[in-house]
């Protein structure tokens, strides 16, 4: 492929020494689970978040569901989760015990908005899962004021900042992330986090993490084996002093395209007003996605259509998606294509890709 969609190890290259010494660090001390490392990185991940606790845990879905559970949310309850999202934002609710009630997103930004989570509001709802989608900035402040609270769910949005200039992933009550390896902060594995000002919630999500236990003797909950290795958290410390110039480079990207005329063949996509998000995917709309996916393919370059069956039409998720009128989901589904994105890509690689697009769509 002559351009991929994402190239991790692109920008990993200069960072190989760093991340070799990092790993021997771990070999040499011999703990590997919830150790030193996972402690430092827990206040480095807080302090770049500008908030005053995160926690470490296996990964993004595992991050969603403790958050929840720490915010009370049960048997019973209903949770808001828009449908057009990776399937784990909503599916990390059932095991709450509650139920996830799906919303639409603005046709803009294709994130929640206070007026998409107001129509699916009920007596029964007891947070919002609010998706940055793609990097872009979820208003989580006016969602907050409908009085409910929000978990921010940051897993594509690591470095994305929002109109006042906080970091998404502080915003809210609490935060989730994902350390996958193709997020914008990457591991070489699974891990995740779990962000909150909250002191009794940053407690509770600890526990709840190991098996419910605060001592390893007592169990106040039945809690999740979800814990961050060692490994995973050294390695994401070398790279966490250079999410930033990352994420610079990500909205350099975007402005390439811009500037290379993106407009005139696909809808690009558009910033939450006053943010700056850290464009995780590059995802433009246009009908007929699936044909230019193609022709972008037979040129060497990978683009890729997401989540083209949206959530609110999965078959595991019928139980909870009954008389669900989403239309700006469902236009979305059908019509998005990611481009290559990442702090990779140089401005001719970006004149490739839309050439290529205008070859593709004059035909
Ligand atoms: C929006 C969103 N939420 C949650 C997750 C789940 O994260 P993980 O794969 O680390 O479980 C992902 C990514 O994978 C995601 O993109």
């Amino acid at each position: 492929m002559g351009i991929p969609l994402f190239d991790p190890l692109a920008v990993l290259a200069p960072l190989r020494d760093q991340l070799h010494a990092a790993v021997d660090g771990v070999l040499e001390r011999g703990q590997f689970v919830l150790g030193d490392e996972v402690a430092a990185f827990e206040d480095e991940l807080a302090a770049y978040l500008g908030v005053r606790h995160a926690v470490g845990v296996a990964n993004g879905t595992d991050a969603i569901t403790i958050a929840l559970q720490a915010l009370g949310v049960g048997p019973g309850d209903e949770v808001v989760v828009p449908a057009f999202t990776f399937y784990a934002s909503a599916e990390a609710i059932p095991p709450t015990g509650a139920r996830p009630v799906f919303c639409d997103v603005e046709p803009d930004t294709l994130c929640v908005s206070a007026a998409t989570v107001r129509a699916a509001l009920t007596g029964h709802t007891k947070a919002v899962v609010a998706v940055h989608l793609f990097g872009n900035v979820a208003p989580v402040a006016e969602i907050e004021a409908l009085g409910v609270p929000v978990v921010e769910d940051t897993a594509q949005a690591l470095g994305s900042l929002s109109a006042g200039g906080a970091r998404a992933g502080g915003l809210g009550m609490v935060s989730t992330h994902s350390f996958f390896p193709s997020k914008n902060l990457g591991a070489f594995g699974d891990a995740g986090a779990i962000a909150t000002n909250d002191a009794a919630i940053a407690d509770t999500v600890r526990a709840l993490r190991f098996h419910g236990s605060r001592d390893k003797l007592r169990h106040d909950y039945v809690g999740w084996n979800s814990r961050l290795d060692e490994l995973q958290a050294a390695i994401l410390r070398v790279q966490l002093p250079h999410l930033d110039d990352w994420c610079a480079r990500r909205r350099t990207v975007a402005r390439w395209y811009a500037e290379a005329g993106i407009e005139g063949l696909a809808r690009p996509p558009v910033a939450a007003p006053g943010s700056h998000p850290a464009w995780h995917l590059y995802v433009v709309r246009r009908p007929g996605a699936d044909d230019l996916c193609a022709a972008l393919a037979a040129g060497g370059i990978e683009a890729r259509g997401y989540y083209r069956t949206p959530l609110h039409r999965q078959p595991a998720m019928a139980p909870y998606a009954a008389g669900a009128h989403l239309p700006v989901t469902d236009e979305a589904a059908h019509t998005n294509l990611a481009l290559p994105m990442g702090a990779w890509l140089d401005a001719g690689h970006v004149r490739e890709v839309v050439d290529a697009m205008r070859t593709a769509t004059d035909r």
